[in-house]
């Protein structure tokens, strides 16, 4: 299936509402897109524009959002006000303004063509076209290049993600479907530099030839033995069911595996 990035022309996007955030700074606003970045999107781009006005008690500034024209109206000459571009309402400080547009629209029903993605336990607003599969979004809009793709149409396993705790072909589900779900990667599985004991298993056991595979058989090893701490080998080689290795004896993968509830 093609997955090639298209520009849509409908409607407009909360990323482009929010790169033209206006901020207005003591009677001057100050557009800004940074605030993407700080609520948790996976890319940061910068819009400035500068609307310069005279500085009175009150006065009434015109600023441009994503596309539309908002007018809104600072109290006192001077005064910082941080507006939201969704329904202006003036915040004191930026940290206030991220509270409210993650509170009150970032984490609800996405504008066309963009969706908040939990992977890993963060928020990726990413925007997507609807045939774009969860593989091809962690890898070529997030760099969770982790997750492999492998045959592309649910045989293999290498793209195995764990959605909601339950193991996953992140090629055979579209990203669009996953929102308000918890996706868990290969990526999110060590804590620091401490590796997760299936992780570990598998490098002290040289459990990999290619390594292709590797990501897979982990993330469904995770699964098992979150739910069975303690499997029969026959219990590992269902849930390892779905997950090919062209390389190396599945024996060894199912050793590292039962070495891993050992000892985790
Ligand atoms: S790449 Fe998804 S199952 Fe093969
Ligand atoms: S180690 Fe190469 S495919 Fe499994």
């Amino acid at each position: 299936m093609p997955e090639k990035e298209k520009v849509t022309g409908s409607g407009i996007s909360r990323r482009q509402f929010i790169k033209g955030a206006g901020i207005v700074i003591g009677g001057t606003a100050v557009g800004t897109s940074v605030l993407l970045s700080a609520c948790g999107g996976g890319e940061t781009t910068t819009v400035t524009k500068t609307n310069t006005t005279t500085a009175t008690a009150t006065q009434t500034v015109t600023t441009t959002a994503g596309g539309s024209t908002q007018t809104v109206t600072t109290t006192a000459a001077g005064t910082t006000a941080y507006v939201c571009p969704y329904d202006n309402q003036q915040f004191s400080t930026l940290a206030a303004l991220q509270a409210h547009l993650e509170a009150e629209h970032l984490g609800t029903g996405a504008a066309e063509g963009t969706v908040v993605l939990n992977v890993n336990g963060k928020a990726r607003i990413v925007q997507v076209e609807p045939e774009w599969s969860l593989a091809f979004v962690l890898r070529e809009k997030l760099g969770l290049t982790g997750t492999k793709v492998g045959c592309d149409r649910g045989e293999c396993g290498t793209c195995t993600v764990l959605v909601d705790g339950v193991t996953m072909y992140a090629c055979m589900m579209f990203a669009n479907e996953c929102e308000g779900m918890a996706i868990t990667t290969i990526e999110g599985l060590a804590s620091g530099a401490t590796l997760h004991p299936v992780q570990q298993a598998f490098f002290d056991n040289a459990t990999y030839q290619c390594g292709y595979c590797t990501p897979g058989n982990i993330m469904s090893a995770v699964a098992l033995l979150s739910k069975n701490p303690n499997p029969t080998r026959s219990e590992v080689k269902e849930a390892l069911a779905g997950n090919l290795c062209y390389c190396i004896d599945y024996t060894r993968i199912e050793n590292t595996i039962l070495a891993a509830a050992g000892g985790s």
